[in-house]
């Protein structure tokens, strides 16, 4: 640890869309108190366009390190390998008192081993979410539970993330209550929802998860088409994750389909404006399960499991599945029947409350012995 009249080093490593969501607010927050922390921003490029849409399009957040490993197609193994190596030198000429880390993506994995073999400490921020199926979702959830296993600070979004931390073992002291910081993002873009009142209705749809690809995906594909034909008074607005394994399905059923635009991926701030101006969201992102429930929009998740009951839990967000059946009879309930679509359209914040940052901030300091614990996030 640096004498306490230096600032501490803190090297947030980044690599794909989510992660840029949930860090960018965090990043421009140490970054605004130079007296107390030091920032180099490293990514790993495992996104590219939609990393740097998010990181530096919407919140002007510039990389000090960039290790470019994206290739169309690329293996988890190639992921691994690439970012690992890239990493090395990085850690070794920053020499940072802590690297922080993001969920559960493949570069999470890899920055966590990274910081661990040069025995710098790792902070794992969205920590403890799990579904307790080894290979659902994959390989996100194997991503979780070895990061965790290697953080030496967890800052766990919600109650029932502690409660599986602790149930792994997890020692109290290194568990911090911060909140999710999605919702601090989410905070200062998002304007009162604007449901259109006029024209047809929003359907937006996002899907990307690898163990959806194949049969799963052309179920949702032919699902979504379905619904459009069964209600012609809707669109679909569907921003393809740029995946080709995603989009040669996407494009193949639903390509011809009049009222479905199937659009390129948004930047942040317009994918926030057009959650707000949708009547129904249909998704398998862990993020917008997050977002939704605070804009009051009700969410379809089109999954087998989930890691963030709270949404389910607050009624804003149900757990469907990818059959074709199940996935037209849910959206059929919420758009033929008024009682069904109110009782999950009300605001609920089980995620967060804007301040996940500040804690966060605050607990790295409490743990460098330089200030007090930071007071838990209450729903
Ligand atoms: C990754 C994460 C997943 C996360 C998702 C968020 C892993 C293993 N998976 O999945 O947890 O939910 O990001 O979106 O960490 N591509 C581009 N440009 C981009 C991004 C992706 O062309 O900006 C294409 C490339 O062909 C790339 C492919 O998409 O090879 C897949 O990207 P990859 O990061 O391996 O997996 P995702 O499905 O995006
Ligand atoms: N998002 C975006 N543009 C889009 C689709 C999603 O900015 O076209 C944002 C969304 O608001 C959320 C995040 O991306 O904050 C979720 O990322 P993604 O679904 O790729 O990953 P996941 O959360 O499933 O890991």
């Amino acid at each position: 640890m640096p004498p306490s009249s230096s600032p501490l080093v803190v090297l947030p490593i980044v690599g794909t869309r989510p992660e840029a969501v949930k860090m960018a607010p965090l990043i421009n927050l140490l970054k605004a108190r130079p007296d107390e922390f030091k920032v180099i921003v490293a990514v790993t490029g495992q996104h590219r366009e939609m990393l740097d849409q998010v990181m530096i399009g919407a919140f002007g957040v510039h990389y000090d390190h960039d290790l470019a490993i994206m290739t169309q197609g690329q293996s988890l193994t190639q992921i691994t390998t690439r970012a690992l190596d890239g990493l090395e030198p990085i850690l070794k000429q920053e020499k940072p008192d802590i690297v922080l880390g993001q969920g559960d993506t493949t570069t999470v994995l890899a920055a966590s081993l990274a910081a661990s073999y040069q025995k710098i400490a790792f902070g794992h921020v969205e920590a403890g979410l799990r579904t307790d199926n080894k290979f659902d979702p994959f390989p996100e959830e194997l991503n979780r539970r070895l990061t965790t296993q290697i953080t030496d600070l967890h800052f766990a979004p919600t109650p029932q993330a502690v409660e599986n931390l602790k149930r792994e073992g997890v020692r109290d002291e290194a568990i911090y209550l911060t909140g999710n910081t999605v919702i601090d993002a989410l905070l200062q873009v998002s304007k009162q929802r604007e449901a259109a009142t006029e024209g047809l209705k929003t359907i937006l749809v996002t899907t990307h998860r690898r163990e959806n690809l194949g049969a799963p995906l052309e179920n949702i594909a032919l699902a979504l088409r379905d619904i459009l034909e069964k209600f012609p008074e809707t669109q679909i607005v569907l921003p393809m994750h740029p995946n080709p394994a995603v989009r040669e399905v996407l494009l193949r059923v639903l390509g011809d389909h009049p009222r479905a635009q199937l659009i390129e991926p948004l930047d942040y701030l317009p994918f926030v404006r057009a959650m707000e101006g949708a009547h129904l969201i249909l998704t398998d992102s862990g993020g917008v399960q997050e977002e939704a429930p605070s804009l009051g929009i009700p969410v379809l998740v089109l999954r087998r499991t989930t890691e963030r009951p709270e949404g389910v839990t607050a009624g804003t967000a149900r757990l469907i599945g990818t059959e074709r059946e199940d996935i037209v009879e849910a959206a059929s309930q919420l758009l033929s029947d008024a009682g069904a679509y109110n009782s999950m359209s009300h605001a609920a914040n089980p995620y967060g409350d804007g301040k996940s940052g500040e804690r966060i901030a605050q607990a790295i300091l409490h743990w460098a012995g330089r200030g007090p614990r930071p007071q838990d996030f209450v729903a």
